[in-house]
């Protein structure tokens, strides 16, 4: 699990970019709709951060062509996005949001 920051510093509506390593994509955590969500920081349509996107209810928009997110599944909810993001696993430990990140599928093979 990776620490990410304390729950207060993570107002609802607000979303931040982690990096992990070389290996691993950066990943966007967001605080919506009462809970956290952690999908890939990358729009899976082209090179945009969806930590800087717009927050909505369960959803992000992504700030370059507006596709929208559900963060819980990671699949687009429009277009022009067609394919999803991955989501990854969120925890809070004694105050602290944890990120689990899943494992590529490239990874496994
Ligand atoms: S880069 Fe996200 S919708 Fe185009």
């Amino acid at each position: 699990m990776i620490p990410v920051c304390r729950i207060e510093d993570l107002p609802e509506g607000e979303s931040v970019r982690i990096e992990i390593d070389d290996a691993t994509p950066a990943i966007a955590v967001f605080h919506a709709e009462g809970g956290f969500y952690a999908v890939d920081d990358t729009c899976s349509h082209q090179d945009a951060s969806l930590s800087e996107g717009y927050v909505e209810g369960c959803f992000v928009e992504c700030p370059l062509h507006a596709a929208l997110f559900d963060l819980r599944t990671g699949a687009p909810t429009c277009l022009p996005a067609r394919r999803p993001v991955r989501t990854h696993q969120v925890d809070v430990l004694d105050g602290i949001i944890h990120v689990r990140p899943a494992v590529r599928e490239e990874a496994v093979a």
